[in-house]
């Protein structure tokens, strides 16, 4: 269900224009109405009427446009960026293209759609993003309509060291196909390397986009394409932002290593409190040092991918993972390695094989399956190393243009002796003054209430509490009337209280209202933040009732847990059998009152 926008009286529009501008906007996500918006304004700019007609002859085409939907289910960006760029390219081809993300698209139109190219990530544990998981779901269901008029092309986007690699890409392509729809072109299961996958896939959108155009004389097209606004700092393109402040913020006898990070930005690197810091990193040296040595090159060898030429110590420190292994790898290795070990463990079972990967890093295998490597070959079979996102903890009102971050860096004992995370390592040894390569990336469905009169109900134990530090500054400048309550929880009081004494001045200063902790290891047993919001049932189940919005942030188990005994309080607190609380849920999650960032 999308709510139809309600448009004060216009002077300049009569009622039936004034009905289609209703219609025309009705379910469109922000990124489209931006895009109106600049088309309109281009066109006033340019004196030039709305939309004109254009004759066949005039335009050297013979086709009407093609209608077309492009949809998108996007967690942290990278697939609404896909979306944006195959919609604009399609937009390119004289199509009349509705952008859409998951959620605000009108399911009971999906019967008329005609041509639909869906573009979605894989969450969780082969789980759809968020603002696909109505989607998903009625698409999956039995209320699904027949599709038999409807062409589409999925491209799914994974990461491939998850065992359910683009699971979402896979089970809407299947879908569709089962309900009768054509598939114009084969699925695209885009790995960490994105544009490796989407790019050629969306060269194929665009030819079938083209071969599909009908026979129409005239046209009815765009004389003005309003680009869309592009922020100048982005995955491709990080901004080289100072370090200011690194600080250790768990206790020194703390077996976690949580940093307190501040990162002066360019003021064009605009941000909201919810938003994440996308980070670029670099393989620690010490670790491209060894790992050269052990394949006994002298790492200055010049290799060649594509167009680009580095060193192989180059191309090891700043562009591949040696972290995170993926499959692709360990089956190179393991034909060079020649070792039936490692054609065994590749012919296990997944949750068996994925176990063994989590575990080791590319120098543990190296180290434990030796084989002789060309540095081109090497440095090919390795993927693109992908930048990592980190809740901002801040607002841009308190700290101006600064994002400040809690970090935990990630430090696991191995096989083969300490692991230690890229990005998280990288910062945790970034000292001030250090360049960090950043890039802001927007995360819509993790905003606070526009009316401020709301409360709000965060969820954010370790750092997963960091974007609400950005929340209860920001709710603080602005003078929000609504009601701060936060659930926190770690191991330790002692050692592991983030942020602890801005938690106790917030509820001293009034701009914290409620703050209950559940310190997991200092009871004889061990107690979560998902018990102390089922102990505060009632109250939290009284808040939603009176319209506050509800937060996760952190270890997507724990996203889990919480989502569980909220189920349960709307069951018990709200009187709703199971199927009423999951339909109260998805409800607040589609109105934007229940958002999760869990990783
Ligand atoms: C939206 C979002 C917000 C986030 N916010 C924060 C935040 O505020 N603070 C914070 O500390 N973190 C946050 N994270 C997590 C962060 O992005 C990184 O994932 C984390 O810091 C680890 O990255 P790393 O490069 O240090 O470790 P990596 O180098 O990526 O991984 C280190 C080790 O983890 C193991 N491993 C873990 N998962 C896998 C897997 N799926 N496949 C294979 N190996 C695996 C491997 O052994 C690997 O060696 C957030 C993530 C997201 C998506
Ligand atoms: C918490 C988390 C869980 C993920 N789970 C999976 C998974 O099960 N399968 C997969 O193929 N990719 C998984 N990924 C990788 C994402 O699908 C990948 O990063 C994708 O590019 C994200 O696109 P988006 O930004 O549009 O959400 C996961 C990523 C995160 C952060």
């Amino acid at each position: 269900m999308s709510a139809q926008p309600i448009f004060p009286p216009l002077p300049l529009l009569d009622a039936e224009r004034s009905a289609l501008l209703a219609r025309l906007t009705d379910g469109l996500d922000a990124s489209a109405l931006h895009w109106i918006s600049g088309y309109a304004a281009g066109l006033a700019a340019r004196g030039a009427p709305a939309l004109a007609v254009v004759s066949a002859k005039d335009r050297d085409v013979d086709v009407a446009p093609t209608r077309v939907t492009v949809l998108y289910g996007s967690q942290t960006g990278n697939a609404k960026r896909e979306a944006e760029r195959l919609a604009e390219a399609l937009r390119g081809e004289g199509a009349d293209v509705r952008l859409v993300r998951a959620d605000a698209y009108p399911t009971r139109e999906l019967a008329d759609e005609r041509v639909l190219f869906v573009v979605i990530s894989t969450q969780g544990e082969g789980e759809p993003p968020d603002d696909a998981r109505g989607f998903v779901e009625f698409v999956s269901g039995r209320r699904a309509p027949k599709l038999e008029h409807l062409q589409f092309a999925v491209l799914g986007l994974g990461d491939s060291s998850y065992p359910q690699f683009n699971a979402m890409g896979r089970i809407l392509d299947a879908r569709f196909e089962a309900l009768g729809a054509k598939r114009l072109f084969a699925r695209g299961e885009a790995d960490v390397d994105v544009a490796t996958v989407a790019a050629p896939w969306l060269v194929q959108a665009r030819e079938q986009v083209r071969a599909l155009k009908s026979a129409n004389a005239a046209s009815v097209v765009p004389t003005a394409v309003a680009t869309a606004s592009h922020a100048a700092w982005h995955k491709e393109q990080p901004y080289a932002a100072e370090l200011i402040v690194n600080q250790r913020i768990t206790a020194r006898e703390s077996t976690q290593d949580v940093r307190h990070l501040e990162i002066a930005l360019d003021p064009s690197l605009a941000y909201e409190p919810g938003d994440a810091l996308g980070v670029k990193p670099r393989n620690a040296a010490a670790v491209v040092e060894r790992l050269v040595a052990r394949l006994g090159w002298s790492g200055h060898e010049s290799v060649r991918i594509g167009d680009e030429i580095r060193s192989a110590h180059d191309w090891l420190e700043g562009h591949r993972e040696l972290t995170r292994l993926h499959r692709g790898f360990v089956q190179q290795h393991a034909v060079r390695a020649k070792s039936s070990v490692l054609d065994a463990l590749l012919a296990a079972d997944a949750p068996a094989f994925n176990d063994w990967l989590t575990a080791r890093q590319v120098d543990d295998v190296l180290a434990e399956f030796p084989a002789e490597w060309a540095p081109g070959e090497f440095v090919a079979a390795l993927r693109p190393l992908a930048p990592r996102l980190y809740s901002i903890a801040s607002s841009r009102k308190v700290v101006g243009d600064e994002a400040h971050l809690a970090v935990a860096v990630f430090d696991a004992q191995g096989p083969f002796g300490v692991q230690r995370g890229v990005a998280s390592g990288f910062l945790a040894d970034a000292a001030a003054g250090a360049s960090v390569p950043v890039y802001v990336e927007a995360n819509e469905r993790f905003r606070l209430p526009q009316d401020a009169s709301r409360d709000v109900i965060m969820i954010g134990p370790g750092t997963g509490v960091a974007p609400f530090r950005g929340f209860v500054q920001e709710r603080s400048a602005v003078g929000a009337a609504g009601r701060n309550w936060l659930f926190f929880g770690a191991r330790h009081a002692r050692s592991q209280f983030l942020y602890q004494l801005e938690w106790q001045a917030a509820l001293k200063a009034g701009t914290l209202h409620r703050l209950d902790l559940a310190f997991s290891r200092d009871t004889a047993e061990r107690v979560y933040v998902q018990q102390r919001l089922r102990e505060q049932g009632r109250e939290v189940y009284t808040w939603l009732d009176g319209g506050a919005h509800f937060y996760v942030c952190g270890a997507i188990a724990m996203g889990k847990s919480v989502h569980a005994a909220l189920r349960d309080i709307v069951i018990e607190h709200g009187g709703r059998d199971a199927e009423a609380a999951d339909d109260y849920l998805n409800e607040l999650q589609r109105a934007g009152r229940y958002a999760r960032d869990v990783y």
